[in-house]
This record gives structure tokens, C-alpha cells and sequence, in this order.
């Protein structure tokens, strides 16, 4: 018993960390790994009244998975060949006599995309009705989801970090039948589930189709866009335009719309709709109205002195790409020292007396070209 006042005082030194619960730490406190790959945890005790021991569990509190394997000392905690299952928390739980401590780490898993469509298809629904598919998507990454139609690289809807994404329509037409593909695609790799839509037309319902479904024209032209529907009865056909009352030049016959001379402003989208007792069908056609160019010059006359700046300025209306050109009629070619812009622009910081004259623009584009001209007067 002679040992004791010996002990107090040590004790009275080193009780504040002898008598202390344990502190610990996990290094790294997360990783991520491919699948396959060999990752380790190390639970390190930084203080605390020895003896310490060491347990490593799931933070649901689950049994460690089979393939993670605990190092001798009860430290290490090891996943050899890492699968999309060893994805979780794990909690490393130290205990003394004192009291009890635990600190979580994180195991990510990295692996491919997997996708799920609810409904599953094929799917068969009336014309009309309202259909949706949901796309849903797995994997770590998070992958990118994206719907496409077979037949086109059309994509119909594109999100970047969400895991469903959805293709819907208000009311399905029978044009919209085909092959929808939900793709999902992360660092790890691609995977992609179909889906058959059929759309059931009403018997008899119309169906419209017009050719061509695109088109540009020159200004001036006259155009002709035909009309296709079946349905029974035969169905009446009539023609609008999107947002827009019909030109006035327009003629309608045997189902198919003729615009006569045709301006810049009856580009736009012409809609055929066919009508008759069980209902009506509508098709698109996008025309563009292309012009040649046409050119003035701003000023179309100048007086300047020498050593004043001239500046001409081309302008353009037309379809674009428009590009200009200047010259001097009856001259070699421009004045050294002339600067010109791609936007039509002629410059010169001081004009001399034998830079005046008459000065040509030649706007183009590939339907036309236009010119213009500007005088330029120099008086000493
Ligand atoms: C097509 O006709 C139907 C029935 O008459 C009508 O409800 C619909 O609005 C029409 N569509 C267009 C674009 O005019």
C-alpha cells in the first residue's frame, strides 16, 4: 500500500487522459471505388484510457458483407473486390472502460447505369388519351437520362441530374406510335431500355399527312403544298397559318394550298386539318421565305475637306448571311488606307482631295446580290 501515494500523484498528472473515453477517427471518412477494386478503412485512436477495443459495423447495424475482411488488430477494415452491394456507412465503434465512441465512414461504389420504365410496354392506347413513361435511372454516378425515337436522333426530353425523367403527351395521335429509348449513361458506362408505343386510331377517324413538311422558297416564287387524308367520310380539309391569317395570294383546291408570290413575311407554319364525324387530324409544314438582298448606302452623299473622316455605312435587308463588298466604279480598285468591316462599313481617317468620287456597295446573300452608292465630295 506504500505504492499508493505514488499512484494519486501520477494519477493526479495523467488521470485527464487515463480516465478519458476514447477518441477516434476514420481514415479516409469516404472513398470511392469501381467495382472490383480493393478499398481499406483505418479507425485510428487518438486518446483514451487503454485498453480500447475496436468493432466495425454497418451504420444499420447490419452484418459486415461478406467480402469485407477486419485486420488483426481490429483497425483496418478491408472490401476486396467492391460491389454495388458494399455501398453504404460504416460505423467504427471503440470502447474502454470509460465509455464508448464510434465515427462513420462512407463507401461509394461506382457502377453502370440501370434503367427501369414504368409502364414496362409495349403499350397500346386509344387516340386521344393522355400517356406517360416514367424513366427511371440507377447507378454512381448518377447518370443522365435521355428519351430518344428510333429512327431519328430526335431528343425528346433531356435531364441532366434527375433520376426519372419523363415523355408525355396530352393526347396521343396516331403518328406518335413507334419506338421510344430511355438511355442512361454515366462515367461507368451506357445501358438503354425500349418501350413500343401504339397509338389505335379511331375506325374512320381522319388521319392528315402534307408533303413537303419543310421547305424554303425564294421570294417571289409560287409554292404549292398538298394535303393527304384518310378517314371515312372523306374528310374536309382546310387550310390556316399558325398565329396568322392565310395570305391574301393563297388558293385552296382538291385539298392542297397554293400561295402565289410569296414575301418574306408569309414564312411560318401552315396547318392542314382534316374534319369529319369522329373527329379531326392536323399536319404541320414549316416554310421559310428566303429574299435576295437590298442594299442603300447611309449618306448617299458627303462634302468633306481634307483630312476630314469619311464614314459609309452599307445596309441590307434580305436573308442573311449577307456579305459586302466595296469598289469604285471606273477606278483600279479603293484609296490605300481604306478600312472596311464584314458589317458593311467603309472607313477613312483622313480623306485627301483625289479620294472623292463615287463609291459602290454590293451586298450578297445566296439567293441574290443588290448594290448601292454613295458620292463622296472633296473641297480644299
Ligand atoms: C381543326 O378542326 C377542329 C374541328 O373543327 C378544331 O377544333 C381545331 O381547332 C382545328 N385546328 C386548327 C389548327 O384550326
Amino acid at each position: 500500500m506504500d505504492l499508493l501515494p505514488g499512484a494519486l500523484i501520477l494519477c493526479s498528472l495523467l488521470c485527464s487522459v487515463a480516465g478519458q473515453a476514447p477518441v477516434i477517427s476514420i481514415e479516409p471518412r469516404a472513398a470511392t471505388v469501381r467495382q472490383g477494386e480493393t478499398v481499406s478503412f483505418r479507425c485510428e485512436v487518438t486518446s483514451g484510457a487503454q485498453p480500447i477495443q475496436l468493432e466495425w459495423r454497418r451504420a444499420n447495424n447490419q452484418a459486415l458483407p461478406d467480402n469485407a475482411k477486419i485486420g488483426p488488430d481490429g483497425s483496418v477494415l478491408t472490401f476486396a473486390n467492391a460491389r454495388t452491394g458494399n455501398q453504404g456507412q460504416y460505423r467504427c465503434l471503440a470502447a474502454n472502460s470509460v465509455g464508448r465512441k464510434s465515427a462513420t465512414a462512407m463507401l461509394t461504389v461506382k457502377n453502370p447505369p440501370k434503367v427501369r420504365l414504368t409502364p414496362a410496354g409495349p403499350l397500346q392506347v386509344r387516340m386521344g388519351d393522355p400517356v406517360s413513361v416514367e424513366c427511371r435511372g440507377t447507378g454512381r454516378p448518377r447518370p443522365t437520362l435521355m428519351w430518344k425515337r428510333l429512327g431519328s436522333t430526335l431528343q425528346l426530353v433531356t435531364t441532366e441530374t434527375s433520376d426519372v425523367n419523363t415523355i408525355q403527351w396530352p393526347a396521343v395521335r396516331p403518328e406518335d406510335s413507334g419506338v421510344y429509348i430511355c438511355q442512361a449513361e454515366n462515367s461507368e458506362g451506357v445501358n438503354e431500355v425500349k418501350i413500343e408505343i401504339f397509338v389505335e386510331g379511331v375506325l374512320g377517324a381522319p388521319v392528315a399527312s402534307v408533303s413537303p413538311t419543310e421547305m424554303t422558297v425564294v421570294e417571289g416564287h409560287t409554292v404549292t403544298i398538298q394535303c393527304q387524308a384518310s378517314g371515312s367520310p372523306p374528310p374536309v380539309i382546310t387550310w390556316s397559318k399558325l398565329r396568322a391569317p392565310l395570305p391574301w395570294k393563297h388558293t385552296v383546291a382538291g385539298g392542297a394550298l397554293t400561295l402565289t408570290s410569296v414575301g418574306r413575311q408569309d414564312s411560318g407554319q401552315y396547318i392542314c386539318n382534316a374534319t369529319n364525324i369522329h373527329g379531326y387530324s392536323e399536319a404541320y409544314t414549316q416554310m421559310e421565305v428566303e429574299t435576295p438582298p437590298y442594299a442603300t448606302c447611309l449618306p448617299d452623299q458627303v462634302r468633306l475637306h481634307p483630312g476630314d473622316a469619311l464614314q459609309l455605312q452599307c445596309l441590307a435587308h434580305g436573308s442573311h448571311p449577307i456579305q459586302f463588298s466595296w469598289s469604285r466604279p471606273g477606278r483600279a480598285g479603293l484609296p490605300a488606307g481604306v478600312q472596311t468591316t464584314k458589317d458593311g462599313k467603309l472607313l477613312i481617317a483622313h480623306v485627301k482631295l483625289n479620294d472623292g468620287g463615287t463609291y459602290k456597295c454590293v451586298a450578297t446573300n445566296h439567293v441574290g446580290s443588290s448594290e448601292a452608292t454613295a458620292k463622296v465630295i472633296i473641297k480644299p
